[in-house]
């Protein structure tokens, strides 16, 4: 049941833990949620959601993965036999299943819009529409997601990229794609967020970003911007323990953790200088706008404004497509690791078994957005619903379990030895990380499930 791989660096270890949280959260989700959430006030509580749950949450997870040298499940057999605590890595896979389903779709999304900037469809003009209207990208990508077959295919295509990757076996696979990639996309967003400070409306853009209207901060917004840092940290769902078991012992987790968290921020924060001068100048803010098509609207207009469009637009979405496929991995990792562990499959079979029946799940997302978009579930459609559940329920909820086992019954010393290395190295945030996970997390996570259940 114990796993035996490392990664092989240190490089390498934050490269992929930062490629698993770098990914379509950041780019896609977190503009969507900071403009369907009341802006500056969203990131507000964003950051703080990062720096008082991620980084703790992030630290539990890397530490149970370390000290239990297993999958998700295991990990927690191992470290206390005979209690239920396994349960919490059970929770883990079923969320990492219905992340997925809408996950897979979008990084499809990223693909066709990748092809569509090679061969120069995406800047042609839509008949019907005035080419240069505000309308061009908008309504492209409306009918695009609403359509049956594009957008099925290119998810289904997806899936069988991640598969390819995932039955090489993944440490040298991703480890060295993200050691590349990961550098280039911090510099084209760089270039991009340069560019965007020239747009006509950069400041009011630059505005609503960043000057917070605090009477915006409701427990909705809060149960949003706490499954938004969740999500984009890749955390409360087994994700990071099963990264943590590939960890060396000389690792210093904390300064993994805080150098993922950051970076991870930084790509967010990047994301939206760019986005919304972009949202503000090409007259994308309102209701009728959907959120979730927005980095495919907003990019392309930025791109069309500036020198060769198609050279832009082909570096960013290929760079995306890394980033979702990297993360995608690390997604269905959870699942591959307890199978190949647990029931001693081989790689290739654990990787079949997991992505086959994703293939149909995925499709009935995809149609969701078009002909099945009647099948709602309070309210959301299929892809919505699992997006929602995901994000603001299962992962929170995942780490609340997982704070109170390390803060109240995880064998003793557990945390203490992995952030000290077995006593080798000093750590000053040994205390205040451990008070954070027995009392803050588990209480604050309660309060505003609860909260948001009655608002
Ligand atoms: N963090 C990834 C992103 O921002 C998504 C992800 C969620 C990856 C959960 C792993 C686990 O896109």
């Amino acid at each position: 049941m114990a796993n035996n791989s490392e990664f092989s660096s240190k490089l390498g270890l934050i490269a992929a833990t930062v490629g698993s949280a770098v990914g379509l959260g950041n780019v896609w989700r977190f503009p969507a949620e900071t403009q369907a959430h009341g802006g500056a006030a969203f990131l507000l509580v964003y950051v703080a959601c990062v720096i008082l749950f991620g980084v703790p949450v992030m630290l539990g997870e890397f530490s149970i993965g370390r000290a239990g040298k297993s999958d998700a499940i295991d990990s927690y057999r191992r470290l206390s036999p005979g209690k239920p605590w396994w349960i919490s890595g059970f929770l883990g896979i079923v969320c990492s299943y219905l992340i997925l389903t809408f996950y897979m779709v979008v990084s499809g999304w990223t693909l066709e819009y990748l092809y569509q900037s090679i061969s120069g469809e995406l800047f042609a003009p839509i008949p019907g529409v005035e080419e240069g209207s505000n309308l061009q990208f908008a309504d492209r990508m409306q009918e695009y997601v609403a359509g049956v077959w594009p957008p099925m295919i290119w998810t289904w295509i997806t899936i069988g990229l991640c598969g390819a990757v995932l039955c090489m076996g993944v440490q040298k696979g991703i480890e060295r794609a993200s050691n590349i990639l990961m550098p280039l996309l911090f510099l084209i967003l760089i270039i991009l967020c340069v560019n965007a400070m020239n747009l006509p409306k950069a400041a009011e853009g630059l505005e609503y970003f960043f000057k917070p209207d605090f009477s915006k901060i409701t427990p909705k917004v809060c149960i949003s911007a706490l499954g938004q840092a969740f999500f984009s940290l890749s955390l409360g769902m087994g994700t990071l323990i099963t990264y943590g078991s590939y960890f060396r012992k000389d690792t210093n987790l904390t300064r993994t953790a805080f150098t993922v968290s950051l970076l991870d921020m930084a790509v967010a924060i990047l994301v939206g200088m760019i986005i919304f001068p972009g949202v503000m100048s090409f007259g994308l803010q309102g209701e009728s706008f959907d959120g979730s098509a927005l980095v495919f609207v907003t990019f392309p207009e930025i791109f069309n404004n500036m020198w060769c469009p198609q050279l832009w637009s082909s570096l960013f979405f290929i760079l995306l497509a890394v980033a979702a496929l990297t993360s995608s991995i690390s997604i269905a990792e959870v699942s591959i690791a307890y199978f190949s562990g647990h029931f001693n499959m081989k790689r290739v079979p654990a990787t079949c078994a997991v992505l086959l029946p994703l293939v149909l799940l995925s499709s009935l997302s995809s149609l969701s957005n078009g002909v099945l978009s009647d099948w709602t579930i309070c309210g959301y459609t299929i892809f919505g619903a699992c997006d929602a559940l995901t994000a603001n329920i299962l992962m929170p909820l995942g780490a609340l379990i997982m704070a109170v086992y390390l803060g109240w019954f995880a064998p003793k010393g557990l945390m203490q030895d992995q952030l000290t290395n077995g006593g080798t190295i000093r750590n000053r945030l040994a205390v205040p990380v451990m008070f954070l996970l027995k009392w803050v997390t588990p209480l604050l996570i309660l309060v505003i499930f609860i909260t948001s259940l009655f608002m």
